[in-house]
């Protein structure tokens, strides 16, 4: 099977998609057993070709391979770089030379200290400000800034005459889509599942800059006829509809009733507390979305934080370990507060053999962030009627905040 292939989207654009089925773990942190796929593109005009990004340092042969293919590297005039993380420059060097030293480079001010640093090059470098515009072959390339989305020197083209806009990382999903198109038949539900969990564990810290930066997309730009991002499908039938999926996570709009629930129990203390969290609210009507660690399953981080952007609200349960935070729950935790802090209620809910440690270490850091900590419950062992009581009170409490924002 390839791992980079090629398809014509329009008259003379052309996708150079590398598929990375090798991938465990995205930058080296985020489970992703589905693959990820890597966007590049390639316009051919009367006056040269254009290339947006390059891929991988692993893809670089197959890649310069397809590009061969579809142009003489000769006639590439720009190379665009829509943002300079590894997954999409890290065959950079390789396609500089290829195409050769005529070549100008068009980028974020940013870029071009990256593309020094990360591969000690000094291209012929255009910067780009906000409406920069490259005009050739008939077409304003048109350049906005996207800082943060996901990197500072992250930007988008939007080419007016077509209506397309590269989004770079900003509209990109994990997995490997069967098709090209939002059309072509993927299953959309679970596609934006996956483009979910991108968003929390790769957006999800900057998500405060989506707004902002979106604004910058006016007139005809806010409504592309096409979104073609560095990852994932191509939203041409309806590219509304990940935008407004974007701007949703980023807002932390939630989806009536939906209550994630992380946990970790390492003997079933935890697990029989939370029970009666989880009867509870599906008693109230919320659906619980459950997430748990124990002594026959993990779930992935990835799927714990790309949970949360569209919740009501958030309860963590943990078990107590040697005097502290069970590690896992801890780094969960954390990851959390860096990724997907929103203004949603939260519950924190502890159990403990001899010595009750974790309200003493966590409540001061979930009080201190984005989220509103409504109660803070902690049981001695073994679940009795004393306990249930206070677990019912605090789901009642988060309960409350939900209703009353
Ligand atoms: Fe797809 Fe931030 O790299």
């Amino acid at each position: 099977m390839n791992s980079v292939i090629t398809h014509q989207i329009a008259d003379n654009l052309f996708l150079i998609r590398t598929i990375d089925r090798k991938l465990k773990y995205f930058e080296a942190l985020w489970e992703v057993p589905e693959g990820m796929v890597y966007n590049a593109y390639l316009l051919k005009t009367s006056e040269g070709g254009v290339l947006f990004d390059t891929t991988k340092a692993n893809y670089t042969e197959p890649f310069l391979e397809a590009l061969r293919d579809l142009i003489d590297p000769k006639e590439i005039k720009h190379l665009v770089v829509h943002h300079m993380e590894p997954d999409h420059s890290g065959a950079m060097s390789a396609v500089l030379e290829t195409i050769g030293d005529h070549v100008q480079v068009w980028g974020h001010p940013f870029a071009k200290r990256l593309i020094k640093s990360l591969y000690d090059l000094d291209p012929n470098f255009q910067t780009v400000k906000d409406d920069t515009v490259l005009e050739i072959g008939g077409k304003k390339l048109t350049f906005r800034q996207m800082p943060w989305l996901h990197w500072p020197e992250c930007m988008i083209t939007y080419i007016p005459e077509d209506g397309f806009l590269f989004g770079g990382d900003i509209f990109g999903s994990y997995g490997i889509p069967d098709g090209i198109f939002d059309d072509d038949g993927d299953d959309l539900h679970e596609f934006l599942h996956l483009a979910r969990e991108y968003f929390a564990s790769v957006i999800g810290h900057y998500k405060s800059y989506v707004n902002k930066n979106l604004l910058k997309l006016e007139g005809e730009s806010a409504s592309p006829k096409m979104i073609l991002p560095a990852h994932g499908l191509l939203w041409r039938k309806n590219p509304a509809q990940i935008m407004d999926a974007y701007t949703n996570w980023a807002n932390g709009t939630p989806v009536k009733g939906k209550v994630v629930v992380v946990y970790s129990s390492m003997y079933g203390f935890v697990e029989k507390s939370i029970q009666v969290v989880i009867d509870d609210l599906e008693k109230r009507g919320f659906n619980p979305e459950i997430l748990r660690i124990t002594d026959e399953h993990r779930d992935d981080l990835v799927d714990i934080l790309g949970q949360i952007p569209d919740s009501e609200a958030v309860i963590i349960a943990t078990a107590t370990y040697e005097a502290g935070i069970f590690p896992l729950m801890a780094y969960i935790i954390d990851e959390i507060l860096h990724k997907v802090a929103y203004e949603k209620p939260m519950l924190l809910l502890s159990t403990f053999g001899w010595g009750g440690m974790v309200s003493k270490q966590l409540k001061p850091k979930l009080e201190e962030s984005s989220f509103h900590l409504v109660d803070v419950i902690e049981i001695k062992g073994l679940l009795d009627d004393e306990s249930r009581e206070k677990i019912l009170a605090g789901v009642s409490k988060l309960v409350d905040a939900i209703h009353s924002p």
